[in-house]
């Protein structure tokens, strides 16, 4: 016998009371019924991205949020300064290439976060810049850019939005984005938020709602002025992943009943336990600077493939990790802990990789790592 545990940052494990709900007989997304499941989503959503206005959601990958904060807040002849310091950067400029957007880049060195100065010298020697998008955690190298000095600088433009990417950042680590001043701020369901993939959100200030109110982008489905009007009468354009937002209301209940504080708290343990057993392993970790707490980028010991080591999590244990994309393909492995996940969740997959890295060949202690992890998490 053998189980399965997923522990790649997306899709993530799921709380089985979560499953249950979502195996409940489908109801019509047109009856009060759901009206009121919607109802409570709206004020569940503020709540995680800490915000007043609405938070948009939308029946699709997160990608397609990613999307709508292209489409509704820029016009034709709009400049976007991009920053490009991994896969999900990049997809910011190739979402501005396919709407004929012009693009300034900060091409971040894979692993590094974006030094905020360098948006700010950007924006003041260029006043054509209208948007500058990030990630708050670029999943592809395990890197958290400082969206909090980002937005000081970008709060400064009137005629600048700031729109993040934070897929797995929201639920997570802190971004309140009214306090912060973020203009869009986008996430996904199959991530913190504990779902199946399928649900993406978009929490959207003032200043960039009069963006929107000008954008001549085309736009259709991803449309933000439609998508409000919809939602403030609990319902949706189309028609929803009906079963998506019945689990939806569960998880944001269960966010809410740990409270954020806590949740963002959690997230800390369980990503420096990762860290100190990587460490303790005589491994290096692929962003030691500015780690995000959703997932653990670990370099493979020289003379090891991250690929076949990437395969034997699962072929042995039954453990799906993540590898490295692009220039990152077999150099590292990506360890996720962002959603429904525990100490001792960490323990195991802490262990299995001792056990894997045994068997390849890499020298060390037997039981250094979840011991360093144990450190960290005991008392916590
Ligand atoms: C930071 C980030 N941005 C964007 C995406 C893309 O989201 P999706 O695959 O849901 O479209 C992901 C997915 O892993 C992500 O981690």
């Amino acid at each position: 016998m053998e189980k399965k545990y997923l522990f790649s940052p997306g899709p993530t494990m799921l709380p089985p009371e979560i499953l249950l709900k979502m195996a409940e007989p489908i109801m019509h997304h047109r009856e009060p019924e759901f009206e009121k499941i919607f109802a409570e989503v709206r004020e569940g959503l503020k709540y995680l991205f800490q915000t007043k206005n609405e938070v948009l959601i939308f029946t699709s990958s997160g990608t397609g949020a990613m999307e709508g904060a292209v489409s509704n807040l820029l016009s034709r002849g709009d400049k976007a300064l991009v920053v490009r310091g991994g896969k999900f950067g990049e997809r910011w400029g190739e979402i501005c290439k396919a709407f004929g957007i012009e693009t300034l880049s900060i091409d971040v060195e894979w692993g590094k976060a974006v030094h905020p100065g360098r948006i700010g010298e950007l924006l003041k020697s260029d006043p054509s810049i209208r948007a500058v998008y990030t990630q708050a955690s670029e999943t592809s190298t395990g890197v958290r850019h400082p969206i909090k000095e980002i937005a000081e600088i970008v709060r400064g433009y009137e005629n600048v939005v700031l729109v993040v990417d934070a897929i797995t950042g929201i639920g997570v680590f802190d971004i309140p984005m009214d306090k912060w001043g973020v203009d869009v701020l986008v996430s996904g369901s199959q991530k913190a938020l504990m779902l199946p993939p399928g649900l993406a959100f978009a929490g959207v200030s003032d200043k960039a709602w009069k963006f929107v109110q000008r954008s001549n982008l085309p736009k259709f489905y991803f449309d933000f002025k439609k998508e409000l009007k919809n939602l403030q009468k609990n319902q949706s354009a189309y028609t929803p992943a009906i079963t998506l937002f019945v689990g939806l209301r569960e998880s944001l209940r269960k966010i809410r009943e740990e409270g954020l504080e806590a949740v963002f708290r959690r997230h800390e343990r369980l990503a420096a336990a990762t860290r100190a057993a990587v460490k303790a392993l005589g491994l290096d970790l692929y962003a030691p600077d500015s780690p995000s707490n959703a997932v653990t980028a670990v370099k493979v010991p020289e003379g090891i493939s991250g690929g076949k080591l990437k395969d034997l999590f699962f072929e042995k244990y039954g453990i799906t990790v993540a590898g490295g994309q692009d220039q990152a393909k077999g150099k590292i492995i990506r360890i996720a802990h962002l959603g429904y996940y525990d100490r001792l969740d960490m323990v195991m997959v802490i262990s299995a990789l001792e056990m894997l890295l045994k068997e390849m060949g890499y020298a060390f202690e037997l039981g250094r790592g979840v011991r360093a992890a144990e450190e960290v998490l005991m008392g916590s």
